[in-house]
């Protein structure tokens, strides 16, 4: 039983790894630090106080995981060969999108881009991705909660097109 776990997790996690790896190239295997010059631009704050109150303690339950720098790692993580599946995707990840400053993320896209990315994610439910969230079922986002996030994405950009 066990042994099936794992070489669930090595078929997800690889075919996950080939899948980042496509998109890899289209990012030049740069990591793009966003420079947050304006963070104390009002709008800014406003949003990143919404994301405070309603959004981040989702976040953190369902995607702190991969996007930021507050990982917990999971039992498996110490099976040969998922580490560097793990630190891989995490790495890849967080090279996207990267919660752990709060809003403005950081990563390689601007704030607008990035709220409607994450939007486009959570229709598609694409996010957390489905190797995880089968380990991880507890973690998964319920409806309400990603109706929570998906207001405030749009209020949020409202706000960034009022500008
Ligand atoms: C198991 C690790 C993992 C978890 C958990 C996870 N992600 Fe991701 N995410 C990735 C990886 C890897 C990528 C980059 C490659 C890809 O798109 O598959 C990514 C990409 C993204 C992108 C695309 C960023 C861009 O380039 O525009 C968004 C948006 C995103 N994730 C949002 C989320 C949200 C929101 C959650 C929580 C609900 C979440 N992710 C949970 C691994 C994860």
């Amino acid at each position: 039983m066990k042994y099936w776990f794992l070489i669930t997790i090595l078929v997800l996690q690889t075919n996950a790894w080939s899948h980042s790896e496509h998109k890899h190239e289209s990012l030049d295997g740069k990591v793009i630090t966003k420079v947050v010059s304006n963070r104390n631009q009002q709008v800014y704050v406003e949003i990143n106080n919404a994301y405070l109150k309603e959004v981040k303690a989702l976040f953190k339950k369902s995607c702190f995981n991969c996007h930021s720098s507050e990982i917990n790692y999971p039992w498996y993580y110490k099976v040969p060969g998922v580490k560097q599946l793990i630190d891989h995707d995490t790495r890849e990840a967080k090279k996207h999108l990267d919660f752990s400053k709060d809003f403005p993320f950081l990563g390689h896209g601007k704030p607008l881009k990035d709220l409607q990315s994450i939007s486009k994610q959570l229709t598609e439910g694409k996010m957390p991705p489905l190797r995880y969230a089968i380990m991880h079922r507890d973690e998964s986002l319920t409806d309400v909660e990603v109706q929570i996030i998906q207001n405030w994405i749009k209020s949020s950009i409202e706000k960034l097109n009022n500008e």
